[in-house]
């Protein structure tokens, strides 16, 4: 996953600042893919002065892997601050087909605009941006379809751009913007990792995995319970609960002694492949699951 790599220098954040604020004001509308079990941390967080004065589409994608009941929470969130809201599994391609309808009502009114303007049959035309890895190729590869057409340069206003004819009179960018996440705390950054949108080496893959085991325990007791057999014990700390589960699954390093870090790979691999169910990190209004600060 090359997006991953990206590391994020101030001159890299300008530079997709600015090819940002360039593509912007060719579009009539933002769509913003976030990971559902981290909208929050997996927000750009300069995407309102981004895409400011542009409708605006949140897709949560994901949701394959999100808890179903915090993901509602989330669209109402969205929702209350005035987005149009999207869920999606961008992989499997579920919620993709409301793609469409959902840009067409949130630009039904710049349509008339247009139409009232006498640019009858002007097209519309969106993009979509994320952070690295978060489903944008993807997404975009599922609205195309077999049966889209790249359109090619268009003179004037588009120099080295290309669109995708998603649908009649609707224009997709093909190129998504690529947005620099939140680094705002450790947390965020923990967040970001375990979901794979920044590479994990930010911290070492047995902390991390401590953590995450932690934030489960809190959060998501009953599904350490079935996928480990563990207990775990709010009186024991992350590392604790990776040895339990390492030895449980007979992870040995020597006599006694358990192997702590292919455990903690092991849980960020099965978590990453929805092994432990449908588990979100974040909730709205209300910071991470874990601190519920
Ligand atoms: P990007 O353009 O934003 O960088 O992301 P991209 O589409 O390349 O997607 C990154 C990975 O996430 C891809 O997996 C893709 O299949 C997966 N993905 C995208 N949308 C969804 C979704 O809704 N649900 C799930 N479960 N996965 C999704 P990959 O590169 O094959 O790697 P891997 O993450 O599967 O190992």
């Amino acid at each position: 996953m090359e997006t991953m790599n990206i590391q994020w220098f101030p001159g890299h954040m300008t530079k997709a600042r600015r090819m940002m604020e360039e593509n912007v004001k060719l579009v009539d509308a933002v769509c913003e893919i976030l990971d559902a079990r981290i909208p929050n941390a997996s927000r750009n967080p300069e995407i309102d002065k981004l895409a400011a004065g542009k409708p605006r589409l949140v897709i949560l994608n994901r949701i394959d892997l999100a808890d179903p009941e915090i993901t509602r929470r989330w669209r109402q969130y969205f929702e209350k601050q005035g987005f149009a809201i999207l869920e999606t599994d961008a992989k499997s391609g579920k919620g993709v087909k409301d793609f469409v309808p959902a840009v067409r009502r949130l630009l039904a009114d710049k349509q008339r605009e247009y139409e009232a303007k006498g640019q009858v049959g002007r097209p519309l035309r969106l993009m979509i941006v994320g952070i690295p890895n978060v489903g944008k190729s993807t997404l975009i590869n599922k609205v195309a379809g077999r049966k889209a057409a790249i359109a090619g340069d268009m003179p004037g206003v588009t120099r080295g751009k290309q669109w995708i004819h998603i649908d009649a009179g609707l224009d997709l960018l093909d190129t998504p913007g690529i947005l620099w996440p939140k680094f705002e705390s450790q947390e965020v950054g923990e967040m970001l990792a375990i979901t794979n949108a920044i590479k994990a080496e930010v911290l070492d893959k047995e902390t991390l995995g401590a953590n995450f085991m932690l934030r489960l325990a809190k959060m998501y007791p009953d599904a350490l319970k079935e996928r480990y057999r563990i207990e775990p014990d709010p009186a024991l700390n992350g590392f604790e609960l990776l040895e339990q589960a390492a030895k449980k699954r007979g992870f040995l390093v020597s006599r006694g002694e358990y192997d702590i870090e292919r455990m903690a790979n092991t849980l960020l691999n099965e978590y990453h492949d929805g092994k432990l169910g449908r588990l979100s990190l974040e909730l709205p209004d209300a910071g991470s699951v874990e601190t519920g600060e």
